[in-house]
């Protein structure tokens, strides 16, 4: 397949990218690199620096590659932030959300694979969440990826895009080539190896949440396990499978988690850090992040049973540890 992946400089992209290249696919990254880097796109993909939000530009490009689909993971995506700056979020990730798809509609592509979130639950009224639970979203971030979802369920309508719809719970862990670096570092799990690697205390944000330890609980799932999610789905868009609607006319997208299903509190990472680093991380505890969900955990029986995906690399430990190798192997980060 030729495959479009904008944000492929980025954290979750750059990996697949590496997984999409390695599986013999010709991947095209479309990236303004104002968050990516450079030296985390695989040598054998092709990098466009640029913005997805430029219709014609895209085009142009989907129509040079003759791409066959594409896989969108470019986003804002830290939740804090979006409280504080929602425009932003609404601009970049819904305006050009949509300026994207009408690139795909333009041209005639009829295949995306979209990077969404678990923020769109908002505060889940049940554990494991389930796809057919309320999307209530919180936070800025969660809104606008449901304004895309929408757009995308309608562009299937009107105009027959086949789509899966990735909702993805907290992706960690590296694989040799490609990490986790963001600057500042806002993620849990990086944020509390840095403390570690300075010496200095963690703050937590927040412990009176309705939590078994007053900490939030989250669902890590290893960004490896994303990348081989996000081949899985490119494939189901295919229009010979039909889990992603008849070969044309409408088509409805499949919408899937992907978590572990086990949820770990902020301080178990913590815990969890301490163990693999073996050094002590001490931590204290700051006021509540706002927009915050106290508990987000995935049933992720649907991409068992529709894509065959399971999570491999799963125990905390081997996703804790990915990231620390990584971080030892790349002392100063990427080299741009
Ligand atoms: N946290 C701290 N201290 C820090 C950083 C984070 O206590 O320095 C806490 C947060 O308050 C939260 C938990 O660690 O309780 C996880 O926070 P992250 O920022 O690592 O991740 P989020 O759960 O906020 O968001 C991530 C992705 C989103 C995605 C979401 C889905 O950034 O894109 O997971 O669960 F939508």
């Amino acid at each position: 397949m030729r495959i479009l992946v904008t944000g492929g400089a980025g954290y979750i992209g750059s990996v697949s990218v590496e997984a999409l290249v390695e599986a013999g696919h010709e991947v095209t990254v479309l990236d303004d690199l104002t968050t990516g880097f450079r030296g985390a796109v695989s040598p054998a993909a092709r990098l466009e620096v640029g913005t997805y939000g430029d219709t014609a530009a895209v085009a142009a490009l989907l129509v040079r590659d003759r791409i066959d689909a594409v896989l969108h993971c470019a986003a804002k995506s830290l939740v804090g932030e979006s409280m504080v700056d929602p425009a932003k979020y609404f601009r970049e990730n819904v305006a050009g959300g949509i300026a994207l798809l009408e690139a795909l509609r333009t041209t005639g592509v009829r295949r995306i694979v979209f990077s969404s979130t678990a923020a769109t639950y908002g505060m889940p009224e049940r554990t494991p969440i389930t796809e057919s639970d309320p999307v209530q979203p919180i936070n800025a971030y969660g809104e606008t990826k449901r304004c895309v979802e929408s757009a995308i369920t309608w562009y299937g309508r009107g105009y027959g895009l086949r789509s899966v719809i990735l909702r993805y719970f907290n992706a960690a862990g590296a694989s040799k080539a490609c990490g986790e670096q963001h600057n500042p570092e806002t993620h849990l799990i990086p944020a509390v190896l840095l403390a570690c690697e300075q010496g200095r205390d963690m703050t937590l944000f927040g412990e009176d949440y309705a939590t078994p330890d007053g900490t939030c609980v989250r669902d890590y799932i290893h960004v490896s396990d994303l990348a081989r999610a996000h081949m899985l789905a490119l494939e189901a868009t295919d229009p010979a499978n039909t889990l992603t609607g008849p070969p044309s006319g409408p088509c409805e997208p499949l919408i899937c988690n992907l978590g572990s299903g086990t949820g770990f509190s902020n301080r178990q990472i913590v815990a969890a850090a301490e163990r693999v680093t073996g050094r002590p991380i001490p931590v204290k505890i700051g006021p509540r992040r706002l927009g915050d969900p106290a508990v987000l955990v995935a049933s992720a029986q649907r991409a068992h049973e529709k894509l065959g995906w399971e999570p491999g690399l799963g125990t905390l430990e081997e996703i804790i540890g990915s990231a620390w190798e990584w971080r030892r192997s790349h002392p100063a980060g990427y080299p741009d």
